[in-house]
Parts: C-alpha cells; structure tokens; sequence
C-alpha cells in the first residue's frame, strides 16, 4: 500500500456495502444476492436508490410467505440497514425501491478529505494488477492516417485511466513490421532481377546477404524514412508515450505456441493450411498459410501466449476498428479452448477487443481530402492549431502574447480539440470529423472544458487564498442545492472512472467532466454572491461572502483536481 490514507472505495461501493448487510439480514437464504445499488435517475427521489426488492420477491414468493410483496421487502431492506452516518433518511419507493439521501455533513467531511488527502486516494480499486494495452499500431512502412488517430487516442486514455486506477499498464505499440520486411525482400528482388532470371535456389542460399543489402537500401531511402519518422511525430504531439513491440518481435515464439495449441488438437489440417475451426464461424483461423508462412493470426496467438505467460498480464486491450472484430473473436476463443483464458468472460485474465467506428467527412462518407487520398494524421493536428491559433489573433493575442505564448495555446487547444471529439463518443459510433463543432467554444467540447478550467483557476488567483492554508481550517459546508450538487458529482468521481475503465468506454468520463463543469457554473453562478437570496437569509452579508469564499475554494480545488484528471486523461 502507498503511503497516505486507505483508498475509501466509491460512494456506489460504501453504499453496497449497507445494503449487503441488510440483505444478509433481512434475507439469510439467499447468500447469492449481490446488492443492486444504482444513482437515483431523478434527484428528487435521493441519491441513490437500492433496487433488489423486485429480484427477491420472485426468489421468495411460495417459499412460506414471510413477505407479502415486494414492498414489504424494501421496508425491510430499509429497516435492516446498519446505523451509518453517510445516510441522512431513506424512503420507499414503488415496488419497494429504496431511496437513499446522503448525509449533508458526511458529504463534506468527505469532500473536505478529498482536498486533504487528494484525488488520488479516491482511485478505483478494479480486479488486475497488470493490463497490456495494445493500441495505435499502424504498419511503420506507410504513414499513420486518420484511421490510427482513434486507435492512439482512444487507447492512450484508456491506459490514463487505468493507470489512475493504479493498475500497472504496459502500453504496446504492435506496428506491422514484419510484412513490411518481407515487402522490402521482394521490392529489392525486383529491383535487382528485373526479368525474374533468379532461380529460387540462388535467392534463399544468399538470403542473409540478400536481406542486409535491402535493409540498407531501406535504411537509406529518404522516402521511407521520413514517413516512419513522422509516424512517430504525431505520436508525441499527441503526448502519448507507448513501447513498440512489433509483429516481428513475436516471430521467434510462433513455432512453439502452435506446438502448443497442435497438442492441444486445436490444430488440423485444411486445404493446404493449417487452421483452427471455431465453432459458429465459416471460416477457420488460418495459422500457417499454405506456402508454410506465417500470418497476422499466428502472431497474434503468439502474442497473446507471451503477454499472459511472460508479461502476466490479467487484462490484454487490444484497440482496432471494429472491421477487426472477428479475427480478435478468434483469437480469443481458440486462447480459451487452449485452457489460456477461463470461458467465463466476467473473470480474469481476459482479453477484450476494444472495437471503435470510423471517422467520417462532412458527406457521410469515409474521411478522405478531396483528392480522395486518405487524410494523413500529421496534417489534421497542423490544421487544427493553425486554426486556433488564427482565432487567437482575431481575439487581438498577437499583441499581448510572444509568438510561444501564441503556439504553446494553439496547440493546447487544437490537440485537445482533436481529442476531446473523437473521446466523446460512443466508440462504436462512427463520427463526423468536422473542425468549426470540434473549435466552438460552446457546447461539450475541449475548449468549453478547458474555458472553465481557466475560470476556476484564475478565481483561485483572484482570491489570493492559500489553498494550503484552507486544508487546515476544514470547513465545507453543503448549504445551498447547486452547491449540494456539485459536491455530490465530485464525490462520485471514483465510481465513474471505475464504470468508464470495466466498459472501456471513455466517453463516460467525458460526460463526467462536461457535467463538473455544468454543475460548477450553475454552483458559481447562484451562490457566489448575496443575491443567492436563500443563503442571506442565514448569514450576515460580509458572513456569507467570507464563508462562500472559503467554501468555494475547496470546491475550486477539488474541481481543479479533476480537472486536472481530465487533463491527464485526455493529454490536453
Ligand atoms: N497493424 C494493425 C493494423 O493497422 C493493427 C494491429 C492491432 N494489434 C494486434 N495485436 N493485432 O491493422
């Protein structure tokens, strides 16, 4: 355990926690009964709601009627329930739900916490201690294009989070290097036997020789440099670090994994190729091609043998479109009947195929340039900073800011634009890529995000409080309901990175993050001065300025905590 407090565990996860007891209590047959906790849809009902009165009633009825319905169950789910000062009252609701409100001093002590001991202590504490995420991966001989841009962004957010998480994640970069060197063979063949005058025995008995002399040539080719080059240079603009292990790294376990799995009978033979059947698919995983090579399938196997077995990993995330969907399915299935992975897709270890739609242009079609060439990467971020940085100097920055200053923002704010549009949505949406919604400062997008991050910051300036100082007083109050609210979202912090990590959905943080900022300018704008009208009744003027003061700075924090988590997450 790292040093400082004990992670608390989500609200969600306290929560479940009373219910289990009072399950336990109020139902002593039924052991398997997990409590079903989830946040109250509407909040005039509470916070959170218990939903198992339902799922019991039809568990009971007939087994000598203790209970007369489902009601009569949430009474006494509700009755049962240990003391805690989290909970401030509970009601009933319908078919026996059970409304929970939470407890208006327990929530700021809670926040108050949060501030002292920082966002960090409120990590979700997921099943694994070591994922592999596999992600980005283009093939290095060709430039990365716009279809790699979700697979960097996507992937790279999902390992921020589950890092976050403080689960270890070894970010892999699978490029497609292997073919490529196989086509660098064959281009050089060409290249020196023009008229295919060399006969098969002179090529493979100078393979070595021959191999070196086209690695030079590829080493030397200025073209294919640069496009490897600038590969790797839109990855670190994007800010996203990853480890390359490419296909050709798991070429030398490929033999000994399909000796396993031919032990195994997975193996059989099959119009020349070797394969493996999966059931319910028409076609067979090919793992060695008829002319005896090797192929995507059989690295993949070879990977995935190596990530579990000499990387123990317990979560493998692989991130490609969802064009690729079946040929993970297979991979994944033959691992199980390999006795790799447990059948049960709800334990560990476990591969998941993160699949993700395509961007598309403003026609609805494929996202091509008007030459109908794709888009490549590189050029889509220079676009997006050239065109903040031009709504920069209309705003009349060229005078106030360095050239620096200019860049440093543009960028800041393009990159994050990029980003923040594809993060936002469902994953398996394919999404319009279109800069003017991307750039609107209105909206959920990167730069309202960003706008109100500014805010609370320069508001923190402004106050010329010290934050330090603020920790030590330790007085939150929850006084008015859009201050009430705020700090419940902020509360709720830990259980929306857990839900966002265990679905690999980032765009649930994205939601989060656009909500804090909602629920803060609603906050700021009603309470931060007298004329909150409900709060002047309590305190004298210069009371209420003083307290909210106070009170709206650790708010502030906490904020800009999670702010700053959505900036680590999304590399604005
Ligand atoms: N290089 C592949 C492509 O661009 C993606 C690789 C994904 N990772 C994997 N382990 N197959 O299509």
């Amino acid at each position: 355990m790292a040093s400082g407090p004990r992670n608390v565990g989500s609200l969600k996860q306290q929560i479940a926690k009373l219910f289990e007891e009072s399950l336990r209590r109020t139902v002593p047959d039924e052991l398997d009964v997990d409590p079903a906790i989830a946040s109250c849809q509407n909040p005039k009902f509470g916070d959170y709601q218990c939903n198992n009165a339902m799922g019991l009633w039809s568990k009971v009825k007939g087994k000598g009627a203790q209970f007369k319905g489902p009601q009569p169950i949430g009474q006494a789910l509700m009755k049962n329930l240990p003391p805690s000062e989290m909970i401030e009252s509970c009601t009933i609701a319908g078919p026996g739900f059970v409304n929970v409100i939470l407890s208006k001093h327990w929530m700021a002590q809670s926040i108050h916490n949060m501030l002292v001991n920082g966002i960090e202590t409120w990590s979700p504490e997921l099943p694994v201690k070591r994922a592999v995420v596999d992600f980005s991966s283009p093939n290095i001989a060709k430039e990365m294009h716009v279809g790699h841009l979700r697979s960097t962004i996507i992937g790279d957010t999902l390992a921020r989070m589950l890092e976050y998480s403080k689960v270890e994640v070894l970010r892999r970069n699978h490029v497609g290097d292997w073919g490529t060197q196989f086509g660098m063979l064959i281009e050089y063949l060409f290249e020196k036997f023009p008229s295919g005058e060399v006969s098969s025995a002179q090529a493979i008995g100078d393979l070595e020789a021959f191999y070196k002399a086209s690695k030079q040539r590829f080493d030397s080719d200025p073209a294919f440099k640069e496009r490897a080059q600038k590969a790797v240079v839109s990855l670190q603009r994007l800010g996203v670090h990853l480890e390359e292990k490419g296909e050709s790294f798991y070429n030398p376990y490929i033999p000994g994994v399909l000796e396993l799995l031919n032990e195994k009978g997975l193996i059989e033979e099959s119009e020349g190729s070797r394969v493996i059947f999966i059931e319910g698919k028409n076609i067979p995983l090919i793992v060695v091609k008829k002319d005896g090579g090797y192929n995507y399938a059989s690295t993949d196997l070879a990977a995935l043998w190596y990530r579990l077995n000499e990387e123990k990993a317990e979560w493998i995330i692989y991130l490609t479109d969802v064009g690729q969907r079946e040929h993970f399915e297979m991979v994944f299935t033959a691992a199980k009947r390999a006795g790799w992975l447990p059948a049960d897709d709800s334990k560990y270890p476990k591969a998941s195929h993160v699949g993700f739609g395509l961007v598309l242009g403003e026609d609805g079609k494929r996202f091509r340039t008007r030459s109908t060439e794709t888009v490549k990467l590189v050029d889509l971020l220079d676009e997006a900073k050239s065109r903040c940085r031009e709504a920069l100097i209309q705003r009349g920055k060229a005078e106030e800011w360095t050239t620096e200053e200019l860049d440093k923002t543009a960028e800041a704010v393009g990159y994050g634009a990029v980003k923040y549009a594809d993060l936002k949505n469902h994953r398996t949406t394919n999404y319009t890529f279109n800069f003017d919604q991307m750039l609107s400062d209105k909206g959920n997008t990167a730069v309202y995000l960003l706008y109100a991050h500014a805010r609370i910051c320069s508001i923190i300036r402004r106050s010329g409080k010290d934050i330090e100082e603020l920790k030590k007083i330790g007085t939150v109050e929850l006084t008015h309901p859009d201050e009430r609210v705020l700090g419940l979202h902020l509360l709720q912090f830990p259980e929306i990175v857990e839900e966002a990590c265990i679905n690999l959905l980032p765009n649930v943080l994205c939601e989060y993050l656009y909500n804090l900022s909602e629920d803060f300018t609603r906050f700021y704008t009603n309470c931060q001065k007298p004329r909150a009208e409900t709060l002047v009744s309590t305190f004298s003027n210069k009371n209420l300025n003083t307290m909210y003061k106070h009170q709206y700075i650790c708010f502030i924090d906490q904020l800009k905590s999670a702010e700053a988590c959505f900036e680590y997450f999304s590399g604005v």
